[in-house]
C-alpha cells in the first residue's frame, strides 16, 4: 500500500468520488455499528469520514477495532458518495466518505486528558502543560493559521515598499522601554551579562546611520513586566524604521499596512482615515490613551458647574485646582442602589475618593442624596446630555484621578452593560504625547514613549523652561481599546538627546557607558528617521477574536512567567554555574 497522502483530510468532494486516495491523520472519533465502524480522521486542513465494512474490506474492519482517539494513521480507501440522509453540509467533505481498504497504524497514542475540540472544557494549567494536544484543536490552528498571514501581509507589504528585513541580535545592551530587563550570563566574560532586547530600538536607529533607509523586522521582544491579558514577557513586534520622514509619512504609511494586513490576512475592512486624537483630547474626553470607540459615553467637563454648586466635595475639589467630570449612563437610573454603591466601591479602588451620582427620573427630576445641593436648571444646562432614564456619575479630584478613575468606570460600564459593539472596528492615531512624565515614587521624570522619541518643534524652548509640557512626535496606534502600535520621529542629533538624557537624570557620564555607541553614531551623519512597532500577537489577537494572547502564541507563558510544557525557567546545575563563575546567594 502506498503509505502517504495523496489528499489532506479537509479536502476530498464529491468530485474525487470513485477515486483511490490515501489520507493521513489522527483519530477524532471512532463509532462502532459492529459490522461498520465509522471514523473521523483529521488533520489540520480538516476532517474525512473513514467507513470500515466488514464486507467491503474485513480486514480493514478487523484493524478498525484497534483504533482509539489521536491515533496516528495511514488509510487507503475509494471515495465514495454518502447515501443522501449522512449528508453532513458543515463539512467540505460532507458529500463523501472514503471506504477503507487498508489502515496503517503508524503510531499509538495515550489516551489524551481532554477532547481535542473546540468547546472542550479545559483549565488553562492543562492546556498549556499539554500544549502540543491544545494545538491541535481547530480554533488553535485557525488561530497559529492566521498569526502567519498576518505576519505574511506585513511582509508582503513592506516587501512592496522597499523595506530590507534586517535582524538584530538577542544578546545585546539593555534598550530601555520601560521594562526591566532579562539578563544572560556570559561565561567568556565572567561577571558580565548581556541583556535580552526589549525592542530592536537602538539597532534600527544604528541601522538607519547605516544608510539602510528603510528596516522591519518580525523581532521578538523581551519584557520582564507584570503580566496582564495582552502582555508576555516575551512578544513579537512588527518593528519599522524610515529615513527622511516626518510623522505624516509614517503615520499615512502605517495606516495603509494595517489596513492591508486585516483585509488580507482577515477579509476585514478596517474604517479610514483613522481619526485622529491628541493625548490631551483623548485623556480628556475618554480618561485613556487607548480609549474604546467602539461606544460612546464621553467624559463632559462640569468643572464650571461644580464650583458654583453647593455641594462641598465639587467646590473644594476645584479650590485646590481639580476638576469635576461627569459620565451620563443612558438608561443607568435603573441601576439599583446596591450596584451603584458597589461602583462607588470600585472607584476607590481606582485612587477616587468617591463617585458620586444622580439619577434623572422619568418626569426630569434629580434624584440623588446629593440633589439638595445641585440647582437643577444649571445643571440641565451644564449636561443637556443627561436625559430622563439616565444616571450620571461624577469625579471630583486632582484631573490625573479624575481622568483615570472615570476612564476606567467607562470602560467597565461599557462591557457589563453591553455598550459595546463587538462587530466593530474603531481604530484611531493618539498624537502629541508628552515626551515627560514626572513620577512622584522616584520624584524624578521618566520617559513616557522611550528616550528617543524627539520632541515637537514648537516645543523645543520648554525642554528648559517647562519640560513636562514638551510634546513628543509620538504616535499610537489604538484599535478597540488596545494599543496596538507606538513610535515616534526620534532625535537625530546627538545634542538634544544628551539634554533629554540629561532630563531623565542620565548624566552625561552614564549616557555615554548605556548608549555612548548610539550618541557616537548619530555624530557619524545619522539621517533625520523615524519609526514604529506593533504588537503582532495583540493584532492576532483582535482580528481572531481571541479571549487572550497567550491563545495566539504557540508555546506562551503563565501569568507567572512560566512554560508549564517544560517547566522553564528551572534550577541549573552547578556545573553550569561554575563555568559561568557565579554563586547563587538568593536573598529574601
Ligand atoms: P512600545 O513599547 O510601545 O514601543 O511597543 C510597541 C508595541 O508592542 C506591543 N507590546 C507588547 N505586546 C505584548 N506583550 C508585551 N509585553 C508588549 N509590550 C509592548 C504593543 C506596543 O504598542 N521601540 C518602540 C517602538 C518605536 O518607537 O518604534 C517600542 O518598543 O502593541
Ligand atoms: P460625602 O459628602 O463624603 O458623604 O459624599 C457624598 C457623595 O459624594 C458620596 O456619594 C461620595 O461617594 C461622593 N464623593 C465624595 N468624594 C468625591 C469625589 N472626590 N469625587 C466624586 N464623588 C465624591
Amino acid at each position: 500500500m502506498m503509505k502517504w497522502r495523496t489528499h489532506k483530510c479537509g479536502e476530498l468532494t464529491a468530485q474525487q468520488v470513485g477515486q483511490l486516495v490515501v489520507l493521513n491523520g489522527w483519530i477524532q472519533r471512532r463509532r462502532d455499528h459492529g459490522a461498520v465502524i465509522f471514523v473521523d480522521l483529521r488533520d489540520r486542513t480538516g476532517i474525512t469520514q473513514v467507513v470500515f465494512n466488514a464486507e467491503y474490506n474485513a480486514e480493514a474492519h478487523k484493524t478498525a477495532h484497534h483504533l482509539r482517539n489521536e491515533y496516528v494513521v495511514a488509510v487507503a480507501g475509494r471515495v465514495m458518495a454518502r447515501p443522501e440522509e449522512s449528508r453532513n453540509p458543515q463539512l467540505v467533505t460532507g458529500d463523501i466518505e472514503v471506504f477503507a481498504d487498508h489502515v496503517e497504524i503508524l503510531n499509538e497514542a495515550k489516551t489524551p486528558p481532554f477532547l481535542i475540540e473546540d468547546d472542550a472544557e479545559i483549565t488553562e494549567a492543562v492546556r498549556l502543560k499539554y500544549r502540543y494536544l491544545d494545538l491541535r484543536r481547530p480554533k488553535m490552528q485557525r488561530l497559529l493559521a492566521l498569526r502567519h498571514a498576518m505576519a505574511q501581509a506585513a511582509r508582503g507589504f513592506l516587501n512592496a515598499q522597499g523595506f530590507l528585513e534586517v535582524e538584530t541580535p538577542i544578546l545585546t545592551k539593555s534598550t530601555p522601554e520601560g521594562a526591566r530587563d532579562y539578563l544572560v550570563p556570559s561565561r567568556v566574560n565572567p561577571g558580565q551579562f548581556f541583556a535580552l532586547p526589549q525592542s530592536p530600538q537602538l539597532f534600527k536607529q544604528i541601522l538607519m546611520v547605516s544608510g539602510i533607509d528603510r528596516y522591519y523586522q518580525i523581532a521578538r521582544c523581551f519584557r520582564d513586566e507584570d503580566l496582564r491579558n495582552d502582555r508576555q514577557p516575551e512578544f513579537t513586534q512588527i518593528d519599522l524604521e524610515m529615513s527622511f520622514v516626518d510623522r505624516e509619512q509614517v503615520m499615512e504609511l502605517m495606516e495603509r499596512m494595517i489596513v492591508t494586513i486585516f483585509r488580507d490576512a482577515g477579509g476585514v475592512e478596517l474604517p479610514t482615515p483613522f481619526p485622529r486624537l491628541t493625548y490631551a483630547e483623548a485623556i480628556g474626553q475618554y480618561g485613556s490613551d487607548k480609549p474604546d470607540l467602539r461606544f460612546d459615553m464621553p467624559l463632559h467637563d462640569l468643572t464650571a458647574f461644580g464650583s458654583q454648586s453647593q455641594f462641598k466635595v465639587f467646590r473644594e475639589a476645584v479650590a485646590k485646582g481639580g476638576i469635576v467630570k461627569a459620565l451620563v449612563v443612558k438608561g443607568g437610573a435603573a441601576l439599583s442602589r446596591t450596584r451603584i454603591d458597589a461602583l462607588g466601591e470600585t472607584a476607590k479602588s481606582f485612587g477616587a475618593k468617591g463617585l458620586a451620582w444622580l439619577k434623572v427620573t422619568t418626569d426630569g427630576q434629580l434624584e440623588s442624596v446629593i440633589a439638595k445641593f445641585l440647582d437643577a436648571s444649571a445643571f440641565r444646562a451644564a449636561l443637556p446630555e443627561a436625559q430622563p432614564g439616565d444616571l450620571v456619575l461624577f469625579g471630583a479630584d486632582q484631573p490625573a484621578i479624575v481622568h483615570e478613575v472615570l476612564g476606567r468606570i467607562r470602560l467597565l460600564l461599557g462591557k457589563e452593560l453591553r455598550l459595546i459593539d463587538t462587530t466593530a472596528w474603531k481604530p484611531l492615531w493618539i498624537t502629541e504625547f508628552p515626551l515627560l512624565d514626572y513620577s512622584s515614587e522616584e520624584k524624578r521624570y521618566v520617559f513616557m514613549h522611550n528616550p528617543f522619541a524627539a520632541p515637537m518643534d514648537e516645543d523645543l524652548t520648554l525642554l528648559d523652561s517647562d519640560p513636562l509640557r514638551v510634546r513628543a512626535k509620538a504616535y499610537d496606534m489604538v484599535l478597540n481599546g488596545h494599543e496596538i502600535g507606538g513610535g515616534s520621529i526620534r532625535n537625530h542629533r546627538s545634542a538634544i538627546q544628551l539634554k533629554i538624557f540629561e532630563l531623565l537624570g542620565i548624566n552625561k557620564d552614564q549616557a555615554q557607558a548605556k548608549f555612548g555607541f548610539l550618541l557616537e553614531a548619530l555624530d557619524f551623519g545619522a539621517p533625520p528617521h523615524g519609526g514604529i512597532a506593533f504588537g503582532l500577537d495583540r493584532l492576532v489577537m483582535l482580528l481572531g477574536d481571541a479571549e487572550s494572547i497567550r491563545d495566539v502564541v504557540a508555546f506562551p507563558k503563565t501569568q507567572r512567567a512560566q512554560c508549564p510544557l517544560t517547566d522553564a525557567p528551572s534550577t541549573v546545575s552547578q556545573e553550569q554555574l561554575k563555568e559561568l563563575r557565579l554563586k547563587l546567594d538568593l536573598v529574601e
